[in-house]
Parts: C-alpha cells; sequence; structure tokens
C-alpha cells in the first residue's frame, strides 16, 4: 500500500483529482469505480471544474459506483443515484448509459447483484476504483465480518454507519437500513484502488487498514492484499500511523519515473 500523507484535506482531494484526470485523459475508454458520502465530493467537484476548464472528456468513459440503498427510488434524499448526478453526472459529459448503479429496487435483489457482476466483467474490469473508508474499517458496505471473499450482495448496515449516513440527510429523512454493496473481493479486482479519507475520525480505521492484521474485522484491511492501492490521507487521518515518517521519506525521495507513472 503506498501511504499519501498531505497537509489538508484539500490538498489529497487534488492528488485524488489529478489521479482520476490522468487515467481518464491516457485510457478514454477507462472504466471507473465511483465512492460516495462526504470524502469525495470535493474530488468530483474538481473533476466537473477540470472538465469545464480543460476539456476532461469522460463521454467513453464507463463508471460503477459501489453501493446503493435498497428500496428506495432516486428521488430519495438517500439515494446514491441522486448523489452522484448533484455531485458529478449532471455537471459532465458522462453518458448516462454508462453510469451503473447496483438496483437496489429490483424485485430480485440477487439477480440484481449477480448481474451487477456480470456488467463489471463485461465493461472489462475496473480501471480505477475510489474509496472511502468508515470510521468503522468498512469499504464500500462492507461492514465488519464481511468475508474477505465477498462480491456484490445486499448488507446489513451497523447501527454507527447508518448514524453516519443521518446525520448527512435532512432531518427526520431515515436512510434504509439495507444496501447492495460490491464485495471485498469484487474491490480487489480494480487494477488500481485510491482511498481518501480525512479527519480524526478516520486516523484509528486508517491505522488499522494500513498496518494492522488483515482481518475481516477491518475490511479495508484486505487492500493489504491489493497490488496497487494508493491512500490519500491529510494529517488529521494520519495521526495514528506508526510509519507515519517512513511514508513521508518514502514520498520525499520518490523517484521522478513513479512519479510520473502514478501520476502522483
Ligand atoms: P464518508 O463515508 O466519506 O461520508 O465519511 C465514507 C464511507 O463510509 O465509506
Amino acid at each position: 500500500m503506498e501511504v499519501i500523507i498531505l497537509p489538508s484535506a484539500t490538498e489529497a482531494t487534488l492528488a485524488g483529482a489529478r489521479i482520476v484526470a490522468r487515467v481518464v485523459r491516457e485510457s478514454p475508454h477507462a472504466v471507473l469505480g465511483l465512492a460516495t458520502g462526504e470524502t469525495p465530493e470535493r474530488l468530483y467537484a474538481e473533476l466537473v471544474r477540470a472538465h469545464r476548464q480543460e476539456g476532461l472528456d469522460l463521454s467513453r468513459v464507463t463508471t460503477f459506483n459501489l453501493d446503493e440503498h435498497v428500496g428506495i427510488d432516486d428521488a430519495h434524499p438517500a439515494s446514491y443515484r441522486r448523489y452522484m448526478q448533484e455531485h458529478l453526472f449532471r455537471h459532465v459529459n458522462l453518458r448516462p448509459d454508462r453510469t451503473h448503479m447496483p438496483d437496489g429496487r429490483a424485485a430480485d435483489l440477487d439477480a440484481a447483484c449477480a448481474a451487477y457482476e456480470d456488467a463489471i466483467r463485461a465493461a472489462g474490469g475496473i480501471d480505477l476504483q475510489l474509496l472511502g473508508i468508515g470510521a468503522d474499517g468498512h469499504i464500500g458496505f462492507n461492514e465488519p465480518t464481511s468475508s474477505l471473499a465477498s462480491r456484490t450482495r445486499v448488507k446489513t448496515l451497523t447501527a454507527a454507519t447508518l448514524e453516519a449516513i443521518r446525520a448527512r440527510l435532512p432531518s427526520g429523512t431515515e436512510p434504509p437500513r439495507h444496501v447492495i454493496t460490491m464485495g471485498i473481493g469484487t474491490i480487489l479486482e480494480a487494477k488500481r484502488c485510491v482511498l481518501l479519507a480525512f479527519g480524526e475520525r478516520k486516523a484509528a480505521a486508517v491505522a488499522k487498514m494500513v498496518e494492522g492484521p488483515v482481518t475481516a474485522l477491518v475490511p479495508a484491511s484486505a487492500l493489504q492484499l491489493h497490488a496497487r492501492t494508493t491512500v490519500l490521507v491529510d494529517e488529521e487521518a494520519a495521526g495514528r500511523l506508526a510509519l507515519a515518517d517512513y511514508y513521508r521519506d518514502v514520498q520525499r525521495n520518490k523517484p521522478a519515473w513513479q512519479r510520473e507513472r502514478d501520476g502522483s
């Protein structure tokens, strides 16, 4: 895992957006795995800016979101389709038929999950997966004790995750308890992962993900098994990393060719 500690969430966000933009410029048909939540909001704003001001062309890009709630339509405030429309889709030239979300309203949810896996495979797999991390160490909505081999399926959110989601919704809006999420096995098949985490609230989860044992109790720790994961954190989220000085040293001494290759 490559850990990049930046002075602020803004700088970490811009670094993440640069990686995404570079992948798209180099591979106009790139398949992007997208995340929702507070963390990637500014990254999407930066992609919108790059689209408007620098001509970043997303017209041939395909996207797959990590997760969606079960049983709500796109108008519901908790809908991740709605989130993506608001923060990215309606501002850029992504083709609507190439933006994929798990179908949380399907009559047969198991079939919808299998179809999502099929669609990712048919698109050639995910080139770059954006990730956040829950304070409990979840990636996607793979809550603690999720199988490290899991595929896209229905999960039940923990009370703490539900509370974090509720806090972002208009008061009185109740998010559904159930979601469809890509599995950990699905995420691990992405060619590259970029995980962003900001703030002291994420520091313990980040330390366990990077430096703890690989365990289903901390689903993000499975990324230790992924060959090309970049973790972009601000100082607060890096606050509990035992080897923080080493990670800084690695970045300071990163060879130019590696920077060029990684877009960092
Ligand atoms: P957040 O969520 O960006 O809203 O903190 C991250 C996550 O739960 O994966």
